[in-house]
């Protein structure tokens, strides 16, 4: 692919606490990662006059954004049935929905906007929930592989505690995931990954827990699922569980823990100090998902006190828990909710869009490896912010990128780029829907 340059003002998460912006920059990308970044003032090496440049004008380059939680198999569910509480929602509206994708041709159909629309938000890179049917995950993450978006991507498991048009019989749900492992482990790309994806506790029996256990270890996989969700979720968990000292105990006992992939726990609403532990112990990522844990009256997760003890916080948007497909949204939320938490507990800090914009691009992308950063040795996976000036009253891009997570949508992204290529949604989709 060679060497490319691009031009326009940057908004950068330096830090979880600072966000840096710089106007006019040139970067130089080479072979999809970025090389040098040269600041409006500085020369840029003549060298570099005649490689092929992209100029984004006024547009802001910010990194795109990664979503930890999302099931992508909830896409039609999102904004509706949302007078339901978690364990109505689900067994009214998920499970009965979930059940549909036996069908492939259903599946298709669900997963091809699902990928249209993480495209369009700039959310170029996901880590998903997707159901227990092999032959719709094995579609999908091929569907995946040719959209160019980087993903975690398997067949979730649930044995127990589900209704019997949804439910897996233990040993075969073992087998399935063992043979989606070995399956898609090899001859790829490297940016659509297997993830081990056990629902949660309540819907997992021990034997299935320790054979997924087993398959980390052997896999050396990572883990994803919800933990701590909300106090009825951790309580049902404990009942149901109670050789094990809390939700955290369950999956570090039967070895979900012990591969080498990243740990990747929805919500952590309600951690004891044996999740705090864990999390701590395995540098686990915990997934703040603010319109989801409202919409299911969950709680408020402490975002700001667990980042300041060093722990590794993320966004995710968790549709169809949550309703809207764009991550940026969510950067605003986690700071709404933050302010609610602080007016409501005394000891408890407001997060700052420094901290949420930190969340939604850095700390998510860095489970994809070096990516949601715009640094030299980073991807330069992308987007391009514009529109959201008014006439008369000029705001700095540190501010645009604000507003656009405040009020901004699809429209306002100008441009999206992947490893270092300008992306057409409409192209990349032509493509996708080709998988079969
Ligand atoms: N816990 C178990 N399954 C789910 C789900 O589909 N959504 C949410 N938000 N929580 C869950
Ligand atoms: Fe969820």
């Amino acid at each position: 692919m060679g060497i490319r340059i691009f031009k326009g003002n940057i908004v950068n998460p330096k830090s979880k606490d600072i966000l840096e912006e710089k106007k006019n920059c040139t970067i130089v990308v080479m072979d999809g990662v970025i090389d040098s970044i040269y600041d409006g003032d500085e020369e840029v090496p003549k060298q570099f006059d005649r490689e092929e440049t992209v100029n984004f004008g006024d547009g802001i380059i910010i990194p795109a954004f990664s979503d930890l939680h999302i099931h992508a198999s909830q896409y039609v569910e999102r904004g509706v049935g949302m007078d339901s509480l978690l364990f109505d929602w689900l067994n009214n509206f998920t499970f009965p929905q979930e059940a549909g994708f036996r069908d492939i041709t259903y599946a298709k159909r669900i997963y091809s906007q699902v990928i249209r629309d993480f495209l369009l938000h700039g959310t170029f890179q996901t880590n998903l929930f997707t159901t227990i049917h092999y032959d719709a995950c094995d579609l999908f993450f091929r569907m995946l592989e040719e959209s160019g978006l980087y993903a975690y991507c398997s067949k979730i498991n649930m044995d127990m505690n589900s209704p019997e048009y949804y439910v897996e019989d233990t040993d075969q749900s073992i087998y399935d995931t063992e043979r989606f492992i070995c399956e898609h482990t090899d001859g790829y790309s490297g940016r659509v990954k297997p993830i081990l994806i056990p629902r949660f506790a309540p819907t997992c029996s021990e034997k299935l827990l320790k054979g997924l256990g087993n398959l980390a270890e052997k896999y050396r996989l990572g883990l994803h699922t919800h933990l701590v969700e909300s106090k009825a979720e951790a309580a049902w968990a404990k009942e149901l569980y109670p050789q094990y000292a809390s939700d955290g105990d369950i999956y570090e006992q039967t070895g979900l823990m012990s591969g080498d992939g990243p740990k990747i726990f929805a919500h952590v609403i309600f951690p004891t100090e044996v999740e705090l532990d864990l999390l701590r112990k395995y540098d686990a990522v915990s997934v703040h998902c603010p319109d989801s844990t409202t919409n299911i009256t969950a709680g408020i997760m402490p975002a700001s006190t667990m980042m300041d003890d060093g722990l590794r916080i993320a966004l995710g948007t968790d549709v169809g828990g949550g309703h809207f497909m764009g991550l940026y949204r969510e950067a605003s939320t986690a700071i709404q909710l933050s302010k609610l938490k602080e007016f409501y507990e005394e000891d408890h800090r407001r997060l700052v869009f420094a901290n949420t914009f930190y969340m939604a691009t850095a700390e998510g992308g860095s489970v994809f490896g070096n990516i949601g950063k715009i640094e030299p040795g980073y991807k330069f996976n992308a987007i391009v912010i514009d529109g959201m000036q008014d006439k008369g009253y000029e705001l700095s891009p540190r501010e645009c990128v604000e507003r656009f997570c405040y009020s901004g949508d699809d429209r306002n992204i100008t441009a999206r780029v992947i490893d270092g290529n300008v992306i057409n949604v409409d192209e990349v989709m032509s493509r996708v829907i080709q998988i079969n």
